[in-house]
């Protein structure tokens, strides 16, 4: 997907066009701050491990851990190990651990503490002579986001933030960008002051995962979707994300946040965009970025936002044979939290190929099982020549992009059912990866840790699509806050009835994935 120019400290000799060859990261490292959070240890760590395990690591990468814990290098070494041993992909191989483990540093501090800051810096000066990392490193802050001003300027204070001659200095955000416009504005602002935007990595996971990718290479690779991929043949497109966990222990960034500004807001937008783009020029950064800021530019809310936006709330109930709390009854909820579980939105896109079709959008948790998908329904045909009777069992004709689990693609179609009279039925014509591929699909962490390490940015939404998302979602979160309170629904389901009303008034329902 991308036409990366050779990469400041990467191998001359090897030309970037050249796909037989994996891409392989220069020296390098990569620093940590948030080290001893659950994102940090379930899937950094991990995703290090199995990027150096799969040979993409130069021998002497460096992983620097930053939190405010007082470990010694070796206890971070070991938490290392068993967060790999707990959560890597690929199987464990000592001789590759005994290599990561020697590039295993610890920083202990609190994020104003300019000791601290100073011994980072040292400890990135003894790994430039032990390791070869060549000056090269990423700033990844897996930290609440109160603390990324704090961070981004301690790295400009230390001298942290700039390489010298050729090295290069990169900062990696994680979500939440912001919580709206106004904060997101001041966020880019800040992360500007200190790094040049084309050293800024912002993370939205779902653009790392194979699936996502194969939006593109779907729609822009074969000849058969585009024409039909508009409003001449599309009724409507449903984006469906939905997960059966709960909260978990993330009450206190959950809270306040919701359902749509922790998946909407990013990965659902996201994948909005890559449905709907026209197609780029070329797969470079910018011209991607072009297109989907076009797009996202493009998208109309509702006048009525009461009709044709829905929030909820998981309620006390048996799910799966285990009983589960509602949402007001988790441990650090305000039992009369508004917070959203659940979000439901309709959007439009006002150009020529989109005006008029309906793009629901919707996401919660604790719903009735953990899947992404996107549906694109098409339009019935104008003229059935059937006896009467014959297609009553035949839905519309759906291509649905399995984003998560079971990745590939479904289509839906009617086809006749076998015997003398006429009957016409969906059936479903399948692509599955695990059928068509024999390797596994790399972690969408695996995927952007190395896009960082090579400066490759393609994978990563530029700050003006984060603000343009916002700007999306700020209308409906304002007509949130004054009007009414979420719907509860039952764990377990599919969300509140007032979602299935919603599409009902148009006409439509939802798909039950
Ligand atoms: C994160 C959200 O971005 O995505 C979480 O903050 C959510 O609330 C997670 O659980 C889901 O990711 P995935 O990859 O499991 O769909």
């Amino acid at each position: 997907m991308s036409t990366e120019t050779p990469d400041r400290g990467s191998n001359p000799l090897r030309d970037p066009l050249d796909r037989r060859l994996p891409r392989i990261a220069g020296p390098s490292g990569l620093i940590i701050f948030g080290v001893t959070g659950d994102l940090s240890r379930k899937k950094l760590m991990p995703a290090v491990y199995d990027l150096a395990n799969r040979g993409l690591l130069p021998p002497g990468f460096a992983l620097v851990g930053f939190a405010r814990r007082s470990w010694e290098n070796e206890d971070f070494a070991q938490e290392v190990h068993d967060a790999v041993k707990e959560h890597a992909r690929t199987p464990f191989r000592e001789e590759v651990w005994q290599q990561l483990a020697e590039g295993c540093r610890f920083v202990q501090g609190d994020f104003d503490d300019d000791t601290a800051f100073e011994t980072l810096k040292s400890t990135i000066e003894e790994l430039d002579k032990a390791r070869g990392t060549g000056g090269n490193f990423a700033f990844y802050l897996s930290v609440p986001p109160k603390f990324f001003p704090n961070v981004v300027q301690q790295l400009k204070k230390h001298g942290l933030s700039q390489g010298t001659g050729d090295s290069w200095r990169r900062a990696v955000i994680e979500k939440p960008f912001g919580h709206d416009l106004a904060s997101a504005q001041d966020l880019n602002r800040i992360v500007h002051d200190v790094f040049p935007p084309n050293e800024v990595f912002r993370i939205d996971h779902y653009l790392g995962k194979e699936t996502v990718q194969n939006i593109l290479a779907l729609r822009f690779a074969n000849t058969m979707y585009e024409p039909i991929w508009n409003r001449s043949y599309v009724d409507h497109v449903q984006i469906t994300m939905a997960e059966d966990i709960g909260i978990g222990g993330r009450a206190g960034y959950y809270d306040g946040i919701g359902a749509a500004r922790d998946v909407i807001q990013n990965h659902l937008l996201q994948l909005l965009a890559l449905t709907a783009m026209e197609e780029p020029g070329s797969f470079h950064p910018k011209a991607l970025t072009a297109e989907k800021l076009k797009v996202l530019g493009a998208v109309q809310l509702p006048d009525d936002l009461g009709k044709h936006t829905v929030r909820g709330q998981y309620a006390h109930a048996w799910q799966g044979g285990e009983e589960v709390l509602g949402y007001l009854e988790e441990d650090g909820i305000d039992p009369k939290s508004k917070t959203d579980t659940y979000a439901a939105i309709k959007l439009e896109i006002n150009n020529r190929r989109w005006a008029g079709v309906p793009f629901y959008l919707r996401t919660g948790k604790r719903l009735g099982r953990r899947v992404t998908e996107i549906a694109v329904i098409f339009k019935r045909a104008p003229y059935l020549p059937f006896e009467s009777g014959a297609t009553e069992e035949l839905g519309q004709n759906a291509l649905v992009i399995r984003v998560q689990p079971d990745e590939g693609v479904t289509v839906r179609f009617g086809s006749k059912v076998p015997g003398t009279s006429t009957e016409v039925r969906d059936v479903t014509m399948d692509f599955a990866y695990g059928e068509s591929f024999t390797e596994s699909s790399p972690e969408a962490y695996e995927r952007l840790i190395l896009d960082v390490l090579l400066g490759d940015a393609n994978l990563f939404p530029r700050h003006q699509e984060v603000e343009l998302s916002w700007t999306i979602l700020d209308p409906i979160e304002a007509y949130w806050d004054k009007h009414g309170k979420p719907a509860q629904y039952a764990s377990g389901t599919w969300g509140p009835a007032e979602a299935d009303e919603m599409l009902a008034r148009d006409g439509r329902s939802w798909r039950r994935p």
